[in-house]
C-alpha cells in the first residue's frame, strides 16, 4: 500500500466506523460524527497491543504495520477497541515489542464507542470550553479539538512520555489544544472555569478541583470507580463551583483508575483460622460480582477487595480483607447457605447487608437509579433521591 492508498482505507474505515457507532446508538451529533470521520486514529496510536480471546490468561500482542500488515494494523486501529500503549507505567520497548500477559494496562486509547458515548453524553454546545483529565494518546482530546475548535480544548495527562508522545501526534495531525502535565486530580492549573469537564480515567471521588473549574451550570462525566470493580459512569451538574449532582448513567464503562487512586499492592492479611465470630447469612460471594448487587456492595466496601482460595479439603472460601484497617469476611459455603466470620474495627458482611436490604426493598433497581451529590464536606451516592438510602465515597 502506498501513503496515499493509507490514507484512502482508513478514510473508510473512519466512515465504517462512524456507521457501527450511529447504528449501536452511540453516535448521534452531526459535530460528533464529523469528528470521528475525520480524526486518523492511526496516526495517534502507530503503534499499540490488542487484547487476544485465547484461553487462560489475558494476553496482549504487539501491532505495528511491520508485525501484522498494512491492512491488518489499519483495522484493528479503526476496530472498535480499547488500543493499549503501556503496562505497569513503564514505557514499551517497540525495538523488540513481545506479547504481555497478566499485565497492568496505564495507558491506552479507549473504546471509541465509550469515547463518543461520554463525548454525546457531555451535551456541549458549539461555544463551549472542554477540561479533560486523561490524554492518554490524545484521541478523544483530537475528537474535542476536530467538533469545538483547539483553542476552547484543555487536556490533562499525569505522565510526562505519554503526555509528550500526545503532544507530539495531535501536533502532526494538525491539533494544538492546551495540553498540561500534572496530577489531573489537582484539576488543570492557571485555567479559567470550563464549560464541560470529562475525565477519561476513573475517579474514587469526584475531584473538588474538577467542581471548582467547571462553570456554575456546567457538566462533569465521569466515571467511578471502586477497587473491586467500576461503578459506572455519572453526569453532574455543578451548582457553584462547591457543590454538584446528577445521576448515574450507566453501570458499565470501566476506566483504568487514576494512578495516584491506584489500590495498595497488598491485599491485606489473612485471619488466624480462630479470628471473628461465625454467623449464618444468605449471601455469598455471588453478591460481590452479579453486576447490580455488585455495584451495591462497593458502595458499601470503599476499601475493601476480595479472592478466593480453595482450602485442603477442596472447599472454596471468599476471603474480603480491608487493608487500611484490617477488617476482614470469610465466606464458606454451608450447605444452601452461607457461613461468614467477621472480624477487625468494622463487619465487612454485616456492612454489604445493610446496603442490600434497601436496594433489594426498592426492587433491586440498575445504577441509573442511583445519584451523586458532591458537597465541600463529602460526597454521597444515593438511591432514588437525594434524601434516601446513601453511602459516602472515600475522599
Ligand atoms: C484510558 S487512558 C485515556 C484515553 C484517552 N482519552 C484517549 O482517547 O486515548 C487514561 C489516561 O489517564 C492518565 N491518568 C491516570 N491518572 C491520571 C491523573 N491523575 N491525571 C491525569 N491523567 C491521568 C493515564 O496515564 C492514561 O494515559
Amino acid at each position: 500500500m502506498t501513503e496515499p492508498d493509507v490514507d484512502r482505507v482508513a478514510a473508510r474505515l473512519r466512515q465504517q466506523l462512524a456507521d457501527q457507532l450511529a447504528a449501536a446508538g452511540r453516535l448521534h451529533s452531526p459535530g460528533w460524527r464529523a469528528a470521528v470521520e475525520a480524526v486518523p486514529r492511526h496516526e495517534l496510536v502507530p503503534r499499540f497491543y490488542a487484547e487476544t480471546d485465547a484461553p487462560g490468561l489475558t494476553t496482549w500482542v504487539p501491532i505495528t504495520p511491520e508485525l501484522v500488515g498494512l491492512d491488518e494494523w489499519l483495522r484493528l486501529a479503526y476496530a472498535d477497541e480499547t488500543l493499549i500503549t503501556q503496562f505497569g507505567g513503564r514505557e514499551i520497548d517497540w525495538a523488540d515489542p513481545q506479547p504481555v500477559s497478566n499485565a497492568h494496562p496505564t495507558s491506552s486509547s479507549t473504546l471509541p464507542s465509550l469515547v463518543v458515548r461520554m463525548l454525546e453524553d457531555l451535551r456541549v454546545e458549539d461555544d463551549h470550553t472542554v477540561t479533560e483529565y486523561g490524554t492518554g494518546t490524545g484521541y478523544s482530546t483530537a475528537l474535542t479539538c476536530h467538533h469545538l475548535g483547539d483553542v476552547r480544548v484543555t487536556s490533562v495527562e499525569t505522565d510526562p512520555h505519554v503526555g509528550a508522545r500526545a503532544r507530539t501526534n495531535l501536533a502532526r495531525c494538525g491539533y494544538r489544544p492546551r495540553l498540561l502535565i500534572g496530577d489531573g486530580l489537582n484539576g488543570a492549573p492557571g485555567c479559567p472555569p470550563a464549560d464541560r469537564t470529562i475525565a477519561t480515567m476513573g475517579v474514587r471521588s469526584i475531584p473538588a478541583a474538577w467542581v471548582r473549574q467547571t462553570r456554575p451550570g456546567g457538566l462533569i462525566v465521569a466515571t467511578l470507580r471502586g477497587w473491586m470493580r467500576s461503578l459506572g459512569l455519572v453526569r453532574l451538574t455543578v451548582e457553584d463551583g462547591h457543590t454538584a449532582h446528577g445521576r448515574f448513567l450507566s453501570r458499565d464503562p470501566s476506566f483504568m483508575i487514576a494512578r495516584q487512586q491506584d489500590a495498595p499492592e497488598s491485599l491485606g492479611m489473612l485471619p488466624a483460622p480462630d479470628e471473628g465470630t461465625n454467623r449464618d447469612t444468605r449471601y455469598g460471594p455471588e453478591v460481590l460480582t452479579a453486576p447490580d448487587s455488585g455495584f451495591v456492595a462497593q458502595l458499601a466496601l470503599p476499601h475493601a477487595r476480595y479472592f478466593s482460595m480453595p482450602t485442603d479439603d477442596g472447599t472454596v472460601n471468599t476471603y474480603v480483607l480491608d487493608a487500611g484497617n484490617g477488617a476482614f469476611a470469610v465466606l464458606t459455603p454451608d450447605g444452601e447457605g452461607w457461613t461468614v466470620r467477621q472480624g477487625g474495627p468494622v463487619l465487612l458482611w454485616d456492612a454489604v447487608e445493610q446496603a442490600l436490604a434497601p436496594w433489594h426493598a426498592a426492587g433491586s433497581p440498575d445504577p441509573t437509579e442511583f445519584g451523586l451529590t458532591v458537597t465541600p464536606d463529602a460526597q454521597h451516592v444515593w438511591l432514588g433521591a437525594p434524601d434516601g438510602p446513601s453511602w459516602r465515597l472515600p475522599a
